[in-house]
């Protein structure tokens, strides 16, 4: 029975010196004084820190000096938490990278109590691990391989009644993004075995450039194979040489080496139902001509690996991508020699994990930061500690959160009532974009009622009752509370007037932002003029539009600036040369190739606006409805003038001379993707083509929805609205202009407010979610099914289910998922890398839109597809992976 991983630090051994630095490595000697620093003393030269940047909470101590002979230097401290349910650590990572994490628990009798509490681990808002069943003198540590998402990491200590909780040491070393790579959640180390080593020596940095710890264990039916050859390591996992310089090997003649734990054990302290195990081979005999070591390996006696032969001249590691599950707790790896085998298998080394789930992500960054500075502002002395609204058992009071398990919880509800706050209103809480109630009442708050309080999209609620502020409440509240869309309560303010007269004497408002440039306002007032003068002669076919685009490049001090973005007729027809090559046509609109300066090439789109047809008589009402298009068009210029983002076309200019009205857009060498899926094209993109693909216009639209505020809902999604650069990188088009321009003849409009493509229209229609960046996101998971199947949205001739949607999922009750990638692929992906592509769309294309996920989950999670695809396609020579060509459903269709 293998033990669990409890043991002591004795002696560790740096014999092996690679040379290799300690980058990246952050090394926390928890209770360690602040601004203390040492390089550790036992030979691996770790430089550890104290920790005190990293949490507010908390006591120092030392353990008793009798233990310190027996470890190393960075358990002789640790930091204690006798107040508080749970105290977290905060720190900085970078996001993305495969992180190996360690804390280290030595208690040493620091309190005189000589006994052990038992208390539990957070990472984040997942539950990590009990610290129990140790001894005063014994060092224990846990561990978890995890690719954070964010920014920082949380690690939490929970008291959970039995003692209070304490750390000796955190550390964090970042490991090959290509190792360790499994499909869902974080590893949890069960144990880490340098397998038939006999002495007391457990080896960790600089010997293992990873500084993973590798404890010594061996059983009696087993004997050692030794050799002084240094083993040459893989490229990716890199066991040290000396680990595996030995290796257990069964004793007298027996034929195996049997490997077994029991999970439902609670003696051994094993935890978890899905363990994954990573076997490191290396032959160390020198082999005669007549000699041959082959064997299976079998896991609960069916075989997981079929004749395996370890290499004498590199280091080979076994392991599988998919979890070993057992049903009743009993796991058993056994390596069988095979009959023509001449020799008994071996092992040097063997690591078992246990998969932690660690799907519950933290709070938004942006709402964590904001709701941090509410608190610093007012210097409130709230017991608020860790994430604000995950685990939902320790949501900070006064907070409510959206979770709804796909995009990252909000909060949106902010409780502050009567908690003696002072000063003015703060601007951070304009930060706190979701929030739908605010109440501040019963507080000695002062100042005015600032604009931004109106300029909070969702808010439902406002109470800033019995406080005393003073000046006048924005007329935009009082009107939203007056239609009823905001229940605003401002009573017992004394010196405040919250009627609109007040606001009419006192016009201007210090408090709002002077955030457009002139140059801006300039290129707006030229557009508006344009479009009063057109208005006016009733053209019925009218364009203008402008909209700066590269910020940087955008003098906004020179009103005449905006006057080079706007063309001629002349002009135009000369970047054209004279209309001469057409790039393609889109409903009523050709667009051509042109080059301005002779140098930069554009692609310029003559088009003309849709006319509200109709006879005389029901033309005056057809100029209001114009009217009001214009009005709407405008606000839309407005915001597009601040859009600029590297997955968006650009556009450079406009032309508007009579019935002469065109856009100038950034020339996109490789047209666009509907013609690629299509077979038009003679090159087939490759997966990963595919994937950057999909990732760019996912940022592109991820930038409108959560980069703009208001969010832009770009409305007509589609693959022909993605176009691709020389180099096959994408960007979005015609975002934010979509519902007032038909684009191509498939565009249905079946009101002027409502465009888009059929095929891609968002069928959820109960939430009015057209309006919202959820249709978007259905339209996108459409575009990413057609990456993965090149088929188009709807197949006329497949009558049993003619949308994409419904093909795949009815195709994948029946096949694997290989029969639904574009064929024309010949197999050239990794099979992880799609099944994982075709979630993130099937979530996207979920009927009910609360269901889809936002787009920077759909960004995060198609970037982890890229590196399943990219670290699979690397190096197969000594990490063989299995491929399931299986795929479960997240249950998203109930
Ligand atoms: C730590 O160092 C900073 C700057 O070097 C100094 O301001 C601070 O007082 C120091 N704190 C302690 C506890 O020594
Ligand atoms: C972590 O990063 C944040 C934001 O970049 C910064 O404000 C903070 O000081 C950093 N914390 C530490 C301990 O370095
Ligand atoms: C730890 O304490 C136990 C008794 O509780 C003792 O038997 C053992 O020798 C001690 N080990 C060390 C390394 O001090
Ligand atoms: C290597 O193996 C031999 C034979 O089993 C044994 O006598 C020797 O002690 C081993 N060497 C080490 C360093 O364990
Ligand atoms: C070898 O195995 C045989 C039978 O399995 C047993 O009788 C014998 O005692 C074993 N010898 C040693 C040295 O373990
Ligand atoms: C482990 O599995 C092998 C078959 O692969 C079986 O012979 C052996 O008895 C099993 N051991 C335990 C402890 O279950
Ligand atoms: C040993 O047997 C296996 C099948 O059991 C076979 O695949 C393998 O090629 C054989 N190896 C040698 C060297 O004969
Ligand atoms: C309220 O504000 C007024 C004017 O700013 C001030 O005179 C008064 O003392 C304030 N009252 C309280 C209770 O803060
Ligand atoms: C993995 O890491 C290597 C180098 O550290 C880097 O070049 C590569 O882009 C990374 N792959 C992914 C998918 O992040």
């Amino acid at each position: 029975m293998l033990k669990s991983s409890v043991f002591a630090i004795l002696l560790v051994f740096a014999l092996f010196v690679h040379g290799q630095d300690q980058s990246g490595f952050i090394s926390l000697d928890c209770g360690l004084p602040r601004n203390e620093s040492y390089k550790e003393t036992s030979g691996t030269d770790i430089n550890y820190i104290s920790d005190a940047p990293f949490i507010k909470t908390g006591i120092s101590n030392s353990i008793a000096p009798e233990y310190k002979a027996y470890f190393q230097d960075q358990l002789f401290h640790l930091r204690s938490f006798p107040d508080g349910i749970r105290n977290c650590y905060r720190v900085n990572v970078t996001r993305g990278t495969r992180y190996l994490i360690r804390a280290s628990f030595l208690h040493g009798n620091y309190d005189g109590q000589n006994t052990v509490p038992q208390f539990d681990l957070h990472l984040g808002a997942n539950f990590w691990a009990t610290v129990k069943d140790y001894k005063v003198n014994l060092s224990n540590s846990k561990e978890i391989i995890h690719v954070p998402l964010q920014d920082y990491v949380r690690v939490c200590l929970v008291n959970t009644g039995s003692g209070t909780p304490f750390i000796s040491a955190l550390e964090f070393r970042p490991l090959r993004n290509d190792t360790y790579v499994i499909t869902s959640g974080s590893l949890a180390l069960t144990f880490r075995f340098d397998m038939g080593s006999n002495n007391d020596v457990v080896y960790r940095y600089p010997t293992d450039v990873f500084d993973r710890m590798w404890e010594p264990y061996t059983e009696n039916e087993w004997t050692q194979l030794n050799t002084s050859r240094v083993v040459n390591p893989s490229k990716n996992y890199q066991p040290p040489s000396v680990v595996m310089m030995t290796a257990a090997m069964p004793k007298n003649g027996s034929s195996r080496v049997d490997m077994h734990w029991n999970a439902l054990d609670p003696r051994t302290g094993i935890v978890g139902d899905e363990f994954y195990v990573y076997m490191h081979f290396a032959e160390l005999q020198e082999l005669e001509t007549n000699e041959f070591r082959a064997f299976d390996i079998a896991f609960n006696g069916d075989v997981w690996y079929e004749g395996f032969v370890p290499d004498s001249s590199q280091e080979i590691t076994i392991s599988k991508t998919s979890p070993s599950i057992s049903t009743d707790g009993k796991y058993n790896f056994s390596l069988i020699q095979l009959e023509n085998s001449t020799l008994p298998p071996i092992i040097n080394a063997f690591e078992v994990f246990s998969r932690m789930d660690t799907s519950q992500s933290e709070t938004d960054q942006d709402d964590v930061e904001a709701i941090t500075n509410i608190r610093s502002n007012y210097g409130m002395k709230r017991n608020w500690d860790g994430d604000p609204c995950v685990p939902v058992s320790f949501m900070w009071e006064g907070l409510n959160c959206s979770n709804d398990g796909f995009d990252l919880p909000r909060i949106i509800s902010l409780n502050l009532s009567s908690s003696g706050l002072t000063g003015e209103i703060t601007p951070y809480i304009s930060k706190l974009t979701m929030i739908q109630s605010l109440d501040l009442s019963n507080n000695s708050l002062t100042g005015s009622v600032p604009d931004f309080l109106s300029k909070l999209p969702n808010l439902r609620i406002l109470n800033l009752e019995k406080n005393n502020l003073t000046g006048s409440v924005p007329v935009e509240l009082i009107e939203r509370s007056k239609s009823g869309s905001l229940s605003l309560s401002v009573g017992q303010n004394v010196y405040l007037c919250a009627s609109d007269s007040c606001n009419k004497k006192k016009k201007s408002n210090p408090l709002i932002p002077i955030s457009a440039s002139i140059g801006a306002l300039v290129v707006l007032l030229i557009a508006v003029a344009i479009l009063v003068a057109v208005l006016i002669r009733r053209k019925q076919a009218v364009m203008l539009v402008s909209a700066f685009v590269n910020a940087k490049s955008y003098n906004q001090n020179d009103p005449f600036e905006s006057r080079k973005r706007q063309f001629t007729y002349a002009e135009v027809t000369k970047i054209t040369n004279n209309f001469e090559k057409v790039l393609g046509k889109g409903g009523s609109a050709l667009v051509y190739y042109g080059l301005i300066d002779d140098s930069t090439p554009v692609a310029v789109k003559m088009l003309s606006l849709p006319s509200v047809q109709g006879n005389r008589n029901s033309q005056l009402e057809n100029d209001t409805k114009q009217e009001h298009n214009y009005q709407q068009f405008l606000a839309e210029v407005k915001l597009l003038m601040t859009v600029y983002h590297g997955n968006l076309t650009s556009l450079v200019g406009y032309c508007n001379e009579g019935t002469n009205m065109g856009l100038i857009y950034e020339y996109m060498a490789n047209g666009d993707l509907e013609s690629h899926l299509s077979g038009k094209k003679a090159n087939v993109l490759s997966w990963e083509a595919r994937l950057r693909i999909a990732i760019d216009a996912a940022q592109g639209l991820e930038y409108l929805h959560d980069g703009c505020k208001p969010p832009i809902i770009h409305r007509d999604v589609k693959t022909a609205n993605i176009l691709l650069t020389e180099n096959f990188r994408a960007k979005l088009a015609d975002f934010g202009l979509s519902r007032f321009f038909a684009n191509d003849g498939s565009t249905h409009i079946s009101t002027i407010h409502i465009a888009g493509t059929p095929g891609y229209l968002d069928p959820d229609i109960t939430n009015n979610s057209w309006l919202n960046e959820k249709s978007d996101v259905f339209s996108y998971g459409v575009v990413l099914l057609q990456i993965i199947t090149s088929r188009p949205a709807i197949c006329r001739t497949d009558d049993e289910n003619p949308h994409i949607s419904q093909w795949v999922r009815f195709t994948l009750v029946n096949g694997d998922i290989t029969s639904i990638v574009d064929p024309r692929l010949e197999g050239n992906f990794e099979i992880n890398s799609v099944s994982n592509a075709v979630k993130i769309a099937m979530a996207c294309v979920s009927l009910t839109s609360n269901l889809r996920p936002g787009m920077s989950q759909v960004v995060t999670e198609l970037k982890n597809c890229l590196a399943e695809e990219l670290s699979a396609g690397s190096n197969y020579s000594s990490a063989i992976h299995e491929s399931t060509s299986r795929i479960e459903f997240i249950s998203l269709e109930s």
